[in-house]
This record gives structure tokens, C-alpha cells and sequence, in this order.
């Protein structure tokens, strides 16, 4: 028997998105991609294009559209942070109905703004590690050798239609620790590398003594959160990281681009305030970003 075929879209075609859009329309699934007009006109005219060591030169044919208009299986939210509020105009609750919410946002709070807009039990905690670029409107470098996503259950069906299609995937049980394991690391990383404008190695090396503060400070956070994370463990990663690794916010520092400030260091910040943990090495970074970022604004 044949394989059943979804009917996916996806919020924010742009590196996580058109990748995952892209690999899904490969593998005979319909894909609808949500963008502006702009980015909707290149995707009718040209597909997706993904260049990739992993996946190879493809391209694909996607349909595309600026709002949602039918029902769907699936829902892909792939917008950045900054751009979820003005992008979810897109995607009227009355149309996408009773479709699996799959959000792929760095961060925490943004489930709560999609369990508010959207029936909350079909909002399936997400998180992706992969590095992928859009290099302009519908044109996706993918660097990283995977493309692996974290999944909260149970959708072990899902999982594997996307697993078919080329893309690892973990169905997790806890969707909460899932999202701390994601975000500690993140955080300490993404802050780090932008306040320093270095790459891993150079703060593991140069920085470490706030390094080791500040995954003090995230592990403490993360486990009044509830969520498993050790420093130990944290420092133990970021050790073995590759020393060249940028952080995206680091590269949308670079690029002048809006930062996911809010949604990363922010987030850490509110946990640790509603969790009575003291995280004034954490403060300080969040506010050097921002000033940093407010002074190329
Ligand atoms: N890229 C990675 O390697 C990576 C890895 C892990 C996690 N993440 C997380 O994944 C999320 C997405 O990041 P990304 O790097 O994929 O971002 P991105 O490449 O900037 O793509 C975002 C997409 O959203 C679209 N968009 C912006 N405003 C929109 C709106 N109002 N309506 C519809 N679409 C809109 C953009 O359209 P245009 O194409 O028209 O600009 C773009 O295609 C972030 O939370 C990021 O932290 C990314």
C-alpha cells in the first residue's frame, strides 16, 4: 500500500521552513508555504531550491500563497520570533481548524501564543537542530550533515511520514525538558557569541569564567523549571562543539537583522524571576545585546 500524503504548510518558508517544505514536497506530500508577496511570487514562479551536502541540488515545486485559505493536516510555524505576531494574520484559526500545530521556534513562550490562538492539544511542541540559510526568497544552503527535529508526543505517525521524507526525528515524552534542553544550550551560546562577536572556541577559551556562570545560572533555571539540565552536562557540549560555530544570532547581529533577544535570553530571564533564581550573569549579557543591538538600529 502507498504511503498516505499530507497536505503540510508552512508559516515562513525560509531556512527551517523551506528545507523541511522542500524535503516533505520531494517525498510527494502537498505542501502549501505561507509568505509575502514577494517571496509567494518566487516560489510560484521558481519552487524551492535546496542546496545541500546532505540532500543534495533540488529543486521542488511548492504552492504558495500569502494566507490560508483551506484546510490542512499539518501546520509548520517557521517565522522567526520577532516576526510571529504579524505572520499568524496568515493562518486564520477558523481554517487551520483542528490541523497539528507544529511550531520549530527557538524558544519557549511562543506555545503559549499558539495554544491560545489554536484548539491548545493540537499544538505539538517542536524544536529543529539544523543549520540552513535562506539565501534569498525560496532558495535554502543547508550546511549542517543533519536535519534532525524533537517532537513532543505522541505523533509517532507524523514522525515517521517525516522520517520518510529525510528528516531524523525524536518523539520525546517530556515536551518540557525537550524544550530546556534546547534552550539552555541555546542560550548560553547565542548570548555568548554575540556579545563577544567570537566563535565557540574563542569563548570557551577567552570568556570561559562567564561561560561558566552563565550555565550555572541556565542549569539552575532549567531545573526549577523542571527540566533535567546539569552545568556539567551544558559545559561538557559546549566543549565538544565545533570551534568555528557561529550563533544565528550572531549572524543576524551581524546582518543588522531583528534578534530573538527576547525569545531566547528573555525567556531565561522570566523563568529564572518566576522560579525566585538569581541570574545577573545572564542580565548583563541580555542588556550588552540589546545595547549593542539598539545602537546599529
Ligand atoms: N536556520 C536555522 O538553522 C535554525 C536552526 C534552529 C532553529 N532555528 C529557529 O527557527 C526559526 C526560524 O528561523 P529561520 O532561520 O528559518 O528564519 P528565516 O530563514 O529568517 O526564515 C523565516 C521565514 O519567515 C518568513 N516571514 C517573515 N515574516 C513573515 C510574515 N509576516 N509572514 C509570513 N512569513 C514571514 C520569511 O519570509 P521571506 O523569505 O519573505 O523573508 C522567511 O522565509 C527561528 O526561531 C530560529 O531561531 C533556525
Amino acid at each position: 500500500m502507498s504511503k498516505p500524503k499530507l497536505t503540510v504548510a508552512v508559516l515562513g518558508p525560509g531556512g527551517v521552513g523551506g528545507l523541511i517544505g522542500a524535503l516533505l514536497a520531494r517525498a510527494g506530500h502537498r505542501v502549501i508555504c505561507l509568505a509575502g508577496e514577494q517571496t509567494v511570487a518566487v516560489l510560484r514562479q521558481d519552487g524551492l531550491r535546496v542546496d545541500s551536502g546532505q540532500y543534495g541540488a533540488f529543486t521542488t515545486a511548492a504552492e504558495a500563497d500569502i494566507k490560508l485559505r483551506e484546510p490542512v493536516d499539518a501546520l509548520f510555524v517557521t517565522v522567526k520570533r520577532t516576526a510571529l505576531a504579524e505572520a499568524l494574520d496568515r493562518t486564520p484559526a477558523e481554517v487551520v481548524g483542528a490541523a497539528m500545530v507544529v511550531p520549530l521556534l527557538n524558544g519557549i513562550d511562543h506555545l503559549a501564543v499558539l495554544r491560545e490562538r489554536f484548539p491548545s492539544g493540537r499544538v505539538v511542541a517542536g524544536t529543529v537542530r539544523v543549520e540552513a540559510t535562506r539565501t534569498s526568497p525560496g532558495r535554502i544552503a543547508h550546511t549542517s550533515p543533519f536535519a534532525h527535529l524533537e517532537l513532543a508526543a505522541p505523533v509517532e505517525e507524523f514522525a515517521e511520514l517525516l522520517r520518510q521524507a529525510g528528516l531524523g526525528v525524536t518523539v520525546r515524552e517530556d515536551e518540557n525538558a525537550m524544550l530546556w534542553d534546547k534552550l539552555a544550550f541555546l542560550a548560553a551560546f547565542a548570548l555568548l557569541t554575540t556579545r563577544h562577536q567570537a566563535d565557540a572556541g574563542a569563548v570557551r577559551s577567552r570568556h570561559r569564567p562567564e561561560l561558566l556562570a552563565v550555565l550555572n545560572e541556565i542549569a539552575a533555571v532549567a531545573r526549577a523549571a523542571d527540566a533535567p539540565v546539569t552545568a556539567e552536562g551544558l559545559l561538557s557540549f559546549f566543549d565538544r562543539v565545533p570551534e568555528t560555530m557561529k550563533s544565528s544570532m550572531q549572524r543576524d547581529a551581524d546582518a543588522d537583522r531583528p534578534l530573538e533577544l527576547d525569545a531566547i535570553g528573555g525567556a531565561v530571564l522570566r523563568a529564572g524571576a518566576a522560579h525566585g533564581i538569581a541570574t545577573p550573569a545572564i542580565a548583563r549579557l541580555v542588556a550588552k545585546v540589546a545595547q549593542s543591538a539598539e545602537r546599529v538600529a
